[in-house]
């Protein structure tokens, strides 16, 4: 793929994509690692990470997808409205799964061992669930966008979504912007440094 002339729009989903791909598959290893008895990782660590893949699609990446590219492709078309809203239902039910995951987190932070199946079974559903949210949008919907959007909706979109590239706004986590906070995981984390150097 040619990155030089990928639409804004598209380079920012696919590059977010990779990173919450990146992050997700970081948490579900963390929960392995305290299965395996070995030295057990900073909880802090998955709560970071928790927080980032929580806020960052809530404020940025589900908005960006909902307002602009989904809407300009109901705009032309009304033969993809079933998938999107499939995909917007899903955007509110991550953050619902999230919910879940903390609470499961908390749960082994108390419990210890004896709750870390549930812990692990919520991490792996959840796994699954963004990395099928994500291939639909990547193998349905933005080729549809490349076919049916103009010239003129790409050129308004695009503006849009790169004049929101500093989305982070109040959100912190323990002091840190979101973007920061992605910079801390990735140092943290070995496998999501390596999307980062993509980036
Ligand atoms: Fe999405
Ligand atoms: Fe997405």
């Amino acid at each position: 793929m040619n990155h030089i002339t990928e639409r804004a729009t598209l380079r920012v989903i696919r590059l977010d994509h990779k990173r919450l791909a990146s992050v997700t598959a970081a948490m579900l290893d963390f929960v392995r690692m305290l299965g395996e008895g070995g030295p057990a990782p900073d909880p802090i660590v998955l709560r970071a990470m928790l927080y980032y893949i929580r806020e960052y699609p809530e404020q940025f990446h589900h908005p960006m997808e909902d307002r602009f590219l989904f809407a300009a492709l109901r705009n032309r078309t009304d033969d993809f409205d079933d998938v999107l809203d499939e995909l917007q239902c899903e955007h509110i039910e991550g953050d619902a799964r999230l919910r879940n995951l903390e609470h499961a987190l908390t749960r082994f932070e108390l419990k210890g061992e004896a709750v870390l199946l549930g812990l692990s079974t919520l991490m792996e559903q959840y796994a699954h669930f963004c990395a099928n949210h994500r291939r639909v949008e990547e193998t349905v919907i933005i080729p549809a966008a490349e076919r049916f959007l103009t010239e003129a909706d790409w050129a308004c979109i695009d503006t849009a979504v790169e004049s929101r590239l500093d989305p982070f706004g109040e959100a912190t986590f323990e002091g840190e912007s979101l973007e920061s906070l992605y910079r801390l995981i990735a140092d943290a984390v070995p496998a999501v440094n390596e999307a980062r150097q993509d980036a």
